[in-house]
């Protein structure tokens, strides 16, 4: 009886161990993981960062009746104006002009992100 017992718990334990060892080789047969780049540009939208610079710090000029040639107000001008932004902005950083609130690190790489990305306008 104590014999058919120790049979028995035996065989389960080495039924444990085969599966165990099964698992193993497995897990070490799985092929790697294939990480499939993600376009940086994908979600690089105006509406995501860039809109709210613009209208914080340039469009106080750049609008209809202001100092600043071009309304920024409006979609067009902006994608006919998307070099000289980057220029004046990111490049020259002479805009904003001098005595306006000026744009700060993170706003110009945002910019310069936005209009590298291809100055894309959110559906
Ligand atoms: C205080 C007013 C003011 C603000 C604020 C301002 N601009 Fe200007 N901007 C001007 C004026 C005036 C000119 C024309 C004179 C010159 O080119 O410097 C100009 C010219 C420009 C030009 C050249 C236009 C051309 O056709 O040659 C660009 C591009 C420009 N601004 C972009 C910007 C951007 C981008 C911002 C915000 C980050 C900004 N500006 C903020 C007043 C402003």
């Amino acid at each position: 009886m104590l014999k058919t017992k120790f049979a028995i718990v035996l065989v389960l334990f080495a039924l444990i161990v085969v599966q165990s060892c099964k698992k193993e080789v497995f897990d070490v047969s799985e092929p790697e993981e294939i990480v499939v780049p993600v376009d940086e540009c994908l979600d690089v939208f105006y509406q995501n960062g860039a809109k709210s610079i613009v209208e914080a710090k340039c469009v106080t000029c750049h609008i209809a009746g202001g100092s600043g040639p071009g309304d920024y107000t409006k979609t067009d001008v902006l994608i006919a104006n998307l070099a000289k932004i980057k220029q004046r902005a990111v490049v020259d950083k002479t805009m904003p002009s001098a005595f306006a609130p000026q744009l700060i690190d993170a706003e110009i790489e945002t910019l310069r992100n936005w209009i590298d990305c291809g100055g894309q306008f959110g559906p």
